[in-house]
């Protein structure tokens, strides 16, 4: 380009899974990288989709999303938490959760903010907040067991402290915010202006009788927080990109003046689609059980390979160390697993604090039984 450009996002290169997923086709590799499940959605959802299309849902939705959607995830909240959200003014649907998070940030981060984001982090929130002119304070949890060190917060927290973000069942880690974990947050945040993005997308995918935290629990945590959602990692269709986001109305307010002018509303046909399913609980509550039996299938294939790990309590990833194997940096060996192994996986450095390398790979078990049993088969022989 001959016109001088100045990058609002001068860092930012091509996301890590999309990188990966390339190479991953090209090589012909069994893909455990990118969070995608291998095998389909329900049939009586895209029967659902259908008829909703067929019946003339095809459209613009509302702005904030359909009511009856937003009145049936108010119920389900109701129903699994005891907390109240009015879907007429707490509840927004949109675009996956990626664009509720963006347009969480874009509504509240001015120039100087300060965001406190828990490292390895979620690739989308740092870029969202540098759009916006706000500084990401980074801290990099501790690659045994990624807890938070909330006194360590609180010697970070300022006067320009504008908004924490935290994400619990934690992508890449696999750990969950304990209740613990939570009240020491709500202490903190007491009495202070300070809000909370809650990305909350792997609600419903936690392992061996842990309880999902959410912000939604904690009324000092709930009063500031935006909290986020997505369909796509519960029903097993992320290519169909819709989330919701709820929030107190007056945060909500702010948030729907973005959202209208950045998607004004999304699809309209799943929506419909979505109100009639989520109305059957255990289309959500059976989803621990699924992706627990995957996870104890896959670790007990690799439990005599040379990789170590601690096994993941929530998500669908699997950490894996790989430090007995190789000195070699994590991007380098998953770029080499790739070429000579034919397996795809995510080095976590990405997600890291200046990437800092822990010889740790991330792995997705959102996979057909069989697709493990190969990635096993490939594992154990590295
Ligand atoms: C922690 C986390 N947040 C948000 C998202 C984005 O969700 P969606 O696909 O609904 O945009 C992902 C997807 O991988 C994720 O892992």
């Amino acid at each position: 380009m001959n016109i001088p450009f100045n990058s609002k996002l001068p860092n930012v290169k091509t996301t890590i899974f999309t990188v990966i997923g390339k190479l991953a086709t090209e090589y012909n590799a069994i893909n455990l990288s990118q969070g995608f499940p291998d095998f389909n959605t329900s049939k009586e959802l895209i029967d659902l989709v259908n008829i909703s299309m067929l019946k003339g849902n095809n459209q613009y939705a509302p702005m904030p999303g359909i009511y009856s959607l937003r009145q049936a995830i108010s119920q389900k909240i109701e129903n699994l938490y005891g907390v109240t959200y009015n879907p007429e003014t707490e509840i927004t649907i949109t675009a996956g959760a990626t664009q509720a998070i963006f347009t969480a940030i874009a509504a509240c981060i001015k120039k100087d903010d300060e965001v406190i984001v828990f490292k390895p982090a979620y690739d989308c929130y740092e870029p969202a907040i540098d759009l916006f002119g706000g500084k990401t304070i980074a801290i990099q949890l501790d690659p045994e067991g990624f807890k938070i060190d909330w006194q360590k917060v609180k010697k970070l927290i300022s006067a320009k402290t504008k908004m924490i973000i935290i994400n619990t069942p934690h992508n890449p880690s696999g750990r969950v915010l304990s209740y613990d974990d939570m009240i020491q947050l709500e202490g903190l945040l007491k009495n202070t202006n300070i809000l909370l993005l809650s990305d909350e997308v792997y609600e419903h995918i936690i392992f061996d009788g842990e309880k999902h935290q959410t912000a939604a629990l904690f009324p000092e945590l709930a009063e500031r927080a935006f909290i986020t959602f997505s369909f796509g990692k519960t029903f097993h269709n992320t290519g169909w990109k819709l989330g919701y986001c709820i929030a107190p109305a007056e945060l909500t307010k702010e948030f729907r003046k973005v959202h209208q002018y950045n998607v004004f509303s999304v699809n309209h046909p799943i929506q419909v689609a979505l109100t009639n399913y989520i109305k059957s609980p255990h289309n959500y509550l059976e989803l621990s059980s699924f992706y627990q039996d995957k996870r104890d299938l896959f670790l007990s294939l690799i439990k005599n390979s040379r990789f170590e790990f601690l096994p993941s309590t929530g998500t669908y990833f699997q950490l894996l160390n790989y430090s007995k194997i190789t000195e070699e940096y994590d991007y380098d060996f998953s770029l080499r697993l790739i070429k000579e192994k034919k397996i795809a996986s995510i080095p976590i450095s990405v997600f890291n604090k200046n990437n800092y390398d822990t010889k740790v790979l991330r792995f997705c078990f959102a996979k057909k039984n069989e697709t493990l049993k190969k990635a096993a088969d490939v594992l154990c022989a590295i």
